[in-house]
């Protein structure tokens, strides 16, 4: 994948709908042989996999895609970026999907979506693929290949795990400094934001989207509530709850973030800190690797990690993170597998996690010395048990609708056209019907 080849593809995405396009990626390319080469035949069949998923601000999936390319020279892999939105992405590929478009043969899936995918039968389990190769399923952490899983079948593997992390400008912000609490937050934020030709002291996701909903499930639980409790209940009218969206209101209104918060997903979060506008940032993972870019960072060396400020329950972070699957109308099965494998297999993660600052999903990746001095957090042993620690979003088929919910309401309450208590009234009559479909 050349950086040219990218952009024009960049271009392209910007007018394509994915359910019109017509163009399947069952189109092989020829490959001249060089002049001199005269015993072999004069061409040579090479298969085109499209890859899609979201906007990658690090050097993760570039990287990927070369070693891969270098190391399967009759496989070429064109990238297709998606929104970086996961909710814009979701309805991108479902309306693909539903119109039977073979165009992209390889996806990254959202820890949220393998269930609906799986059952809708957008993507092809993989079992047959993983006991012919004799893949190790047991060198994965279980939990992130749970989330594949579904009826039996694993849909997808996982390539990545996410959770909330707070950053911070160590230039800023002494290690003795950084907040243990959210109100310790909004002091230290309002204390702080002005130095170093910093514009805020904190930025987060507070637009109404799913990273909102990560953000609030953050929040919550750092009260002690739940949206959903273990047992599968509507639980978000309680105080414990209420307590957490309150805070995350006062946080989205308080005059430390942005005016404009609310307009704010981890694409403008991570371009304001490492821009150097922001003292503190709520973001995942790959946020260390972004903001230590050379290339396009203005804080490489002063990026601070810590566990998100806590509630009167402690720490929480929300669990994200990515798995890739393959489209079940793929021409190309075969080959998107190989590429499927490299990416989600040993090679691929550990390539995604020195370059893309992604927290590997295969457990022996942890003590990788190259990986570790890429990103000391992985080494740091309260990061990895805050990933297992970490707050799923509620598990339900129709989750897009629960979201949804979520989304609306505690927007409307940011936005002061509804106090939380009603919006937590509103939520739990609003998710219990949704529930009960
Ligand atoms: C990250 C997480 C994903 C989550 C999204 C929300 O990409 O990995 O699980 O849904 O952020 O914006």
């Amino acid at each position: 994948m050349k950086k040219s080849k990218k952009a024009k593809l960049l271009a392209v995405f910007a007018t394509l709908s994915l359910a019109l396009a017509a163009c399947s990626s069952d189109q092989t390319s020829t490959k001249e042989k060089p002049a001199g080469d005269k015993t072999k035949t004069a061409t040579e069949q090479k298969v085109k996999i499209v890859y899609a998923r979201g906007k990658d601000v690090t050097k993760g999936t570039e990287k990927v895609v070369e070693a891969f390319e270098a190391t399967h020279p009759n496989i070429d892999i064109e990238f297709r970026e998606m929104p970086s939105d996961t909710g814009k992405q979701h309805d991108a590929y479902i309306t693909a999907f539903n119109a039977k478009s073979s165009e992209i043969d390889v996806i990254d899936m959202d820890v949220i979506w393998p269930a609906e995918f799986a059952q809708a039968g957008y993507v092809l389990p993989l079992d047959r693929f993983i006991q012919q190769d004799g893949i190790d399923l047991n060198e994965y952490n279980q939990g992130a290949l749970g989330a594949a899983q579904f009826n039996g079948k694993q849909w997808a593997l996982p390539k990545f795990v996410d959770a909330g992390l707070l950053y911070y400008r160590k230039d800023l912000v002494k290690a003795d400094e950084v907040p243990k609490t959210w109100d310790e937050l909004l002091v230290k934020a309002k204390d702080k934001k002005g130095q170093g030709n910093t514009k805020f002291g904190y930025v987060f996701q507070s637009k109404q989207y799913e990273g909102l909903v990560c953000n609030a499930v953050e929040f919550v639980a750092s009260y002690g509530g739940a949206f959903i409790d273990k047992n599968g209940n509507v639980a978000v009218n309680s105080p414990e709850a209420i307590k957490g969206l309150k805070k995350l209101v006062e946080v989205a209104k308080s005059d430390v973030v942005p005016g404009n918060v609310t307009t704010f997903t981890e694409v403008e979060s991570d371009q304001a800190f490492i821009e150097g506008q922001t003292v503190f940032l709520r973001n995942w993972p790959y946020e260390y690797a972004s903001a230590n870019d050379k290339e396009k960072s203005k804080i490489v060396g002063q990026v601070g990690v810590a566990p998100l400020p806590a509630g009167d329950k402690g720490s929480a972070a929300a669990l994200g993170g990515w798995m890739a699957g393959i489209n079940k109308y793929s021409k190309h099965p075969k080959e998107a597998w190989e590429f499927l494998k490299f990416m989600a297999g040993a090679e691929g993660q550990k390539i995604d996690a020195i370059y893309g600052g992604h927290a590997p999903t295969i457990t022996k990746l942890y003590q990788d010395q190259e990986i570790l001095k890429a990103n000391p957090t992985f080494a740091d042993k309260g990061f990895v048990d805050g990933l297992s620690a970490a707050v799923s979003r509620p598990v339900a088929p129709n989750y897009p609708e629960i979201s949804e919910i979520i989304q609306i309401n505690i927007s409307k309450a940011i936005a002061g056209e509804q106090t939380v208590e009603q919006a937590a009234q509103n939520m739990e009559k609003e998710m219990k019907a949704a529930l009960n479909k």
